[in-house]
This record gives C-alpha cells, structure tokens and sequence, in this order.
C-alpha cells in the first residue's frame, strides 16, 4: 500500500522560525531534505535550479527569506534576490518538473491605510524595500504557472531564533523600562501554527506528486493566513511577560508608545491584520487565536528554560 511517506519535500530555510518547525511538521508527510545557506546560497539562481533538478522534489516549501525589514532598507539587492529572484527560480523549476510550491509572504505587502482585516483580494501597496521585495516574489509565483501556493503570515515568532519575543526577554533582564509602540495593529503568529497549517494544506493537497500539482493547480494562489485576533506590539509584549516568569528580571514598567516616538528605517503598516476566512474555507487551516497561541508557545515551545545562554545573543 503506498504511504504518504513517499513524499519528497525540499525545504528551505530550515534553520529559521517556520522552517525549524516545518522540519518536525512535514516529516510525517515524507521525506524531508532541507537546504539551508551553506549547501544553497538563494541569491544564486543556478544553485537553486541544481538543486532542484538534482532533488527532484514532488514539493517545494519555501520558508527562506531575507526578513531584516529594517536593514533591507540599505540592501535592498540583496532582499530583492532572496525574496523575488529566488521565489521566481523555485516557481520556474517546480513547473518544469511538475512539482508542487508552497511560498511564504507578509502583511508588510499592504500599507496598511484599511480600517478592517485585509482580504485577499485587497490592492497591495508595501511601505518598505522587504515588502515590495516579498510581494515581487509573490507575482513571480503566481504569474509562474506553477501550482503553488503563497501563504501570506505576519508578525512571527518563536521560542528560538530571532524575533520580537525574545528581543523583549532579553531586555526584561537589561532593562527597567520599556517603551513599546502601542498603534500597530496585528497578529503575531506562531512559527509552530504555521508549519502545522502547511502540513494540513499538503495532507488535504494529496499523497503523491500528481494528486499534489492537481489539488494545488486547482485551489492553489494567495491566502492569508495568521494567528485569530488582534493586537499591538505593546500589547503582546505585556502577555508575554506576564505569562513567563524570569528570576533574572529587572523590568518594572512597559510603556505603550506612538510609533511615532520609535522611528525605524522601514515604515510598517497601522493595521496589518489579515482576513483568513479562504484559507479555511478552501484547505481548513485555521489557526488558534494569538493569545492562546502564545500561552500554548511559552508553556510547550522549547527551548526558553535550556535556552539561557542564548537568549543574550
Ligand atoms: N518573521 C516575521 O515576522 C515574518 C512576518 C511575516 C511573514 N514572514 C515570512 O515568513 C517566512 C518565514 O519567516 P521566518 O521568520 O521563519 O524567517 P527567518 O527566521 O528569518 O528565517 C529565514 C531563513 O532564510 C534563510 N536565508 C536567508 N537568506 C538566505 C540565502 N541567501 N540563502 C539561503 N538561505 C537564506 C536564513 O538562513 P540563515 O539562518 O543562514 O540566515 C533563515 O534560515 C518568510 O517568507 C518571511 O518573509 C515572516
């Protein structure tokens, strides 16, 4: 009897948040080769195409990118390559063989100007160099012809690597005050929720390459897809703190702050909160909602309490 086992995936970024977990998420599905920067760099589109021809994956999952918002503002070369030339290549190859793509992209496409959640079908107009950088990739897939699919997410975070939550632990412990932007609206979103959607999606999607390519030729193109809910930066960082106690603390008060009185090089949208009724709908991927979320990563997300060191980093 064939298994689902008989699956090929190509993974890439599987030392980041979501494909850390994609790792763990996908590995029930079948076999899970995942390429990180040292075996392909993803600026070198001939790397990436001999790599695919060499692995010759059913499924491409695309969890790499170049997401430092703030310094692509003066590289933008380099995240135009990541984010665009490299989403171009792996759409371009998995239509040349008839596999099946999965791709992550951002709210940051939007400007965030709406006064409600941002459907699908809303225009895009990115405010900073990653998200028109990210939303050129998205058109490179799409106009591809390849069957794949863009998961846009947002405000994502781990218990390991670097993000938002662990930027605030750490400066718990240096800091007695923080001031955290407060007019910022959005969902921040667990890297496990994610991985656990695309694995969902790819069960639903079928059990070999044929029935893959066909499910997603046919349901395939953008979705959004985050944590249920709202909330700001200030916010999250208050239930995060509440819910994880530290002996090393020093923190006494978060401060909730305009964006105004934290400028960064790239400008980021008011409200990036993202409409995930088609998502579910289509594939029945739905994630929990932030909060819950954040409680279910702080009590079972590994590695915060063996992860001391680390945090420093
Ligand atoms: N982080 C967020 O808040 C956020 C929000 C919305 C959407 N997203 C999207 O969600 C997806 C996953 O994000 P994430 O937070 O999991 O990302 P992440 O933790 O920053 O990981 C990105 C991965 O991409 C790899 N990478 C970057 N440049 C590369 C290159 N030139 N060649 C090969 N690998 C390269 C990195 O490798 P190294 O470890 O070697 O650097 C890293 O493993 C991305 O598409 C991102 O745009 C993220």
């Amino acid at each position: 009897m064939e298994t689902m086992r008989s699956l090929r995936i190509l993974l890439t970024g599987p030392e980041g948040q979501v494909g850390w977990e994609c790792r763990r998420s996908l590995q029930a599905l079948g076999e899970v080769h995942g390429v990180g920067r040292a075996q392909c760099d993803l600026t070198q589109a001939e790397a990436i195409r001999a790599l695919v021809r060499e692995t010759k994956p059913d499924l491409i999952v695309n969890a790499a990118a170049y997401t430092a918002v703030d310094r692509a503002e003066s590289e933008p070369d380099l995240a135009y390559a990541v984010n665009a030339g490299a989403p171009a290549v792996l759409a371009e190859e998995a239509r040349r063989l008839g596999a099946a793509l999965i791709h992550l992209s951002t709210d940051y496409v939007f400007d965030g100007a709406k006064q409600a959640p941002y459907t699908e079908d809303d225009a895009c107009s990115p405010l900073s160099v990653y998200g028109r950088s990210k939303l050129q990739g998205e058109q490179a897939i799409v106009s591809s012809g390849a069957a794949a699919i863009v998961l846009r997410t947002s405000w994502v975070y781990a218990m390991r690597g670097q993000n938002f939550l662990r930027t605030m632990l750490r400066l718990a412990r240096e800091r007695e005050e923080l001031r955290i932007v407060d007019d910022q609206w959005g969902a921040p979103t667990w890297a496990r929720s994610i991985a656990e959607a695309i694995a969902t999606i790819t069960a639903r999607a079928g059990r070999d390459r044929d029935s893959i390519t066909a499910s997603l030729a046919e349901r395939g193109g953008i979705f959004h897809l985050t944590a249920a809910g709202r909330t700001s930066w200030h916010r999250f960082a208050q239930r995060l703190l509440q819910r994880i106690a530290d002996p090393e603390r020093r923190l006494r008060t978060i401060v909730p702050i305009p964006s105004t009185e934290y400028p960064t090089p790239a400008r980021r949208p008011v409200n990036s909160v993202l409409d995930c009724t088609r998502v579910a709908q289509l594939w029945g991927a739905s994630l929990p909602g932030w909060d819950l979320a954040l409680d279910l990563a702080v009590a079972g997300g590994e590695p915060l309490r063996s992860d001391r060191a680390s945090l420093g980093r």
